[in-house]
């Protein structure tokens, strides 16, 4: 199958107002899709839409296509896509329902009737892959939040999904915690073959290696490779954080105001270390 992911002409409203208004773009199976826009512009509801979840998602009317994995998202609701997605929201606390990390990492495993010898396995592979393994005997109520949010991606890797799906998953969490999850993150993808989606404003975190960016604001503003949207497209209208270097090299290139020697070297700097990667 070519796209995990593919959605056609989704229309989103709430009592006659437009939230997603005639969305369509495909995500190939392996990619690394960078969602962002302005708060208020449906990243959540797009994602919980391609999630099939239907309490978020209620009172809206929902049309188009959503295919993930071929099924219809749309038809089948969250029991089509169970097993295939997993889903990181924005705070870990919303996430945890158990008293103990073993616990949380095991306990979905209960219900999809694994049996103990398998489950046993899964959470070893799952809290080393995050490397929280020492934490497996905490209470979750004693984690910090970064430890928290590991153990959430632990909870969901642990299902063994093809796709994951994370809402701003790191806004609760300090800078370097968050510096150090998208690290975690990265070589999750690649070392799983994961089909990855994350809603995230801070692009540093994820330029240079994100596949695709989805820039929306209520209707699809631009999807493609991000370095060539960033090229042609002020983010930062849209409540973006773009990376510096990336604002650097368009001054540079369109000449607006002159820019320090500085800052030159550090766009040039920049620039071939993420080519030559
Ligand atoms: N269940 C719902 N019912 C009515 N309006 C909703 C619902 N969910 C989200 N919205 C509205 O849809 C818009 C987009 O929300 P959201 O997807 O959460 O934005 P973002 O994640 O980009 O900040 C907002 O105006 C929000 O108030
Ligand atoms: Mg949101």
């Amino acid at each position: 199958m070519d796209y995990c992911i593919e959605v056609e002409d989704l229309v989103v409203e709430a009592e006659g107002q437009r939230i997603i208004d005639s969305v369509s773009f495909k995500v190939k199976c392996g990619e690394y899709v960078v969602v962002t826009g302005p708060s208020g512009g449906g990243k959540s509801v797009l994602l919980r839409t391609i999630s099939g979840g239907a309490g978020y998602l209620s009172g809206l009317s929902i049309k188009g296509r959503v295919y993930v994995n071929g099924v219809n998202v749309l038809e089948g609701g969250v029991k089509s896509v169970a097993g295939t997605i997993g889903v990181v929201l924005q705070n870990p606390v919303n996430q945890v329902f158990n008293l103990t990390v073993e616990e949380e990492v095991a306990f979905p495993l209960e219900n999809m009737g694994l049996d103990p010898l398998a489950i046993e396995e899964r959470v070893k592979w799952s809290l080393s892959l995050l490397g929280v393994e020492d934490l497996r005997k905490k209470l979750v109520s004693e984690l910090s939040m970064g430890q928290l949010q590991r153990v959430v991606v632990a909870s969901i890797i642990a299902m063994k999904p093809k796709i994951m799906l994370l809402d701003e998953p790191c806004s609760h969490i300090d800078p370097a915690s968050k510096k150090d999850f998208y690290a975690a993150l990265k070589d999750l993808w690649k070392a799983l073959d994961l089909t990855i989606v994350v809603v995230e404003h801070e692009l540093s975190h994820v330029l240079g290696y994100a596949t695709k960016m989805l820039l929306l604001n209520k209707r699809l503003i631009a999807y493609g490779d991000p370095i060539e949207i960033l090229s042609r497209v002020n983010v930062e209208e849209y409540g973006v954080k773009e990376p510096p270097h990336i604002k650097y090299c368009r001054l540079l290139k369109s000449k607006l105001r002159p820019i320090s020697e500085s800052e030159v070297v550090e766009c040039l700097k920049e620039v071939f270390c993420k080519t030559s990667k």
